[in-house]
Parts: C-alpha cells; sequence; structure tokens
C-alpha cells in the first residue's frame, strides 16, 4: 500500500521511519485517533439524527434558513444524550471532600458525565431536548485538564454532518420503530448498534 496525503501516512513516514515513534507509540496515536476521535462523532451523530427523524417540529426549526439553529441543536442534543456515561475516573492524589464525602488519597471516583448533564437544578426539565435553553454549561466534552483536546473539531463535525444528511436527503426517515433501536455494549459510548434509515 502506498503512502498518501492523509495524517496516517504522515505519521509513518515523517515520524515512524525518522525513528521519532516507535510503534507502540503509534498504534497508540491511532487507537487514540479512532476511539476519541471518530467512534465518539459518529456515535453522536446518530443520536442526534435520531431525535431529528422522530421529532418533525424540531427537525423543520432547526433545518429552517439553513441550519441557523443547527449549533443550538448540537451542543442540546449532547447534553441530552451524554453518549460518555460513566467512563470518566480520577484518582484523589490527596484526601479531598466532596461534599460531605471524603474521597481518600489512592481512592478511585468514577464520574457520571449524564448525572450531571441531567441535574435539575442546572438543566431544569433535563428529560426535554430544547434547543432554547443555554446548553452550553454541559460537560460531555469533560471538564479541566483534560478537557476534549477534539471538541471544537468534533462540534463542528457533528453540525456540518447533520446539516448537509438533511438538505442532501431531505425525505430521510427512520426504516424502523424506534422501539426496535438496540444499544451497543461499550466500554466509553452510550451508542447504537445501527440506525436503519430510508429516502
Ligand atoms: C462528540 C464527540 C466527542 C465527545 C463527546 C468527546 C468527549 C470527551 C471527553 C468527555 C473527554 C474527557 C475524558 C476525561 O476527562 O477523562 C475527552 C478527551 C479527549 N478527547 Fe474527546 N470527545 C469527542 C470528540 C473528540 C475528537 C473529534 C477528538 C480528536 C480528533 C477527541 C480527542 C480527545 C482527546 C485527545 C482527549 C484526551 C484529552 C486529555 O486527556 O488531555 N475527542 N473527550
Amino acid at each position: 500500500m502506498q503512502p498518501g496525503d492523509d495524517l496516517v501516512s504522515r505519521l509513518v513516514t515523517n515520524h515512524l521511519a525518522a525513528g521519532e515513534l516507535d510503534r507502540a507509540d503509534l498504534l497508540g496515536i491511532l487507537k487514540l485517533l479512532l476511539i476519541a476521535g471518530h467512534e465518539s462523532t459518529a456515535t453522536q451523530i446518530a443520536f442526534s439524527a435520531l431525535s431529528l427523524l422522530t421529532d418533525d417540529g424540531l427537525r423543520a426549526e432547526v433545518l429552517a434558513d439553513g441550519g441557523a439553529l443547527l449549533p443550538e441543536f448540537v451542543e442540546e442534543s449532547m447534553r441530552f444524550w451524554s453518549i460518555v456515561q460513566d467512563s470518566v475516573v480520577r484518582q484523589a492524589t490527596e484526601d479531598v471532600r466532596i461534599g460531605e464525602t471524603l474521597v481518600g488519597e489512592g481512592e478511585s471516583v468514577m464520574i457520571s458525565l449524564l448525572a450531571a448533564n441531567h441535574d435539575a437544578t442546572v438543566f431544569p426539565r433535563p428529560e426535554r431536548l430544547d434547543i432554547h435553553r443555554d446548553a452550553s454549561g454541559h460537560l460531555l466534552w469533560g471538564h479541566g485538564a483534560h478537557f476534549c483536546l477534539g471538541a471544537s473539531l468534533g462540534r463542528l463535525e457533528v453540525t456540518l454532518a447533520l446539516g448537509s444528511l438533511f438538505t442532501t436527503l431531505p425525505t430521510l426517515r427512520l426504516a424502523c420503530e424506534v422501539g426496535q433501536l438496540r444499544l451497543r455494549e461499550h466500554p466509553v459510548f452510550h451508542s447504537l448498534t445501527e440506525l436503519p434509515v430510508a429516502w
């Protein structure tokens, strides 16, 4: 296979061949790109599309005026679906008190982004997907030192994909009952096994 003008080829020809990366480093980067960079956005696109496919009013509103409200929809549907649910784990490097709970040095804590994104004191009626709420404080990109490096890219990818999908295929519809959709077992992402559509 010949190297092309793509990121993987460049990593191989410029960095692996030059001895700047070893095979293990390269595989680590590729795995990260595939899971953090690709599965994340693909999963989000499917769930956001599902919201538009199952609510005609929402679809009409979001796609009106060339998709002017798409960015608000993308942000709110990220909060709503919370595809990264309970996979953010931290280990305390010293004793920390959170509310009434003491997390001892060395103990691990699993953080639920889903619970944070559905906290009714921050997002009233969290079970409603409401594009007119301010969803910008959601935690789906994480928080602090490990805040998602690909957040801007991810936002852009989901927005562009939905805009072009629904503009190119205006008759796009769900090709099964919502109740037939199945969730996939995955250590990081809450995702669908498939999203059958027709047009
Ligand atoms: C809908 C799309 C995405 C979601 C929901 C998402 C979510 C997240 C979350 C929650 C974290 C923090 C994990 C933690 O604190 O332990 C994170 C970190 C990260 N994300 Fe994303 N991400 C998305 C897209 C992307 C894309 C497109 C890329 C790159 C191409 C990317 C690269 C990364 C990297 C490298 C980190 C680790 C940052 C660090 O530890 O300093 N992500 N992401």
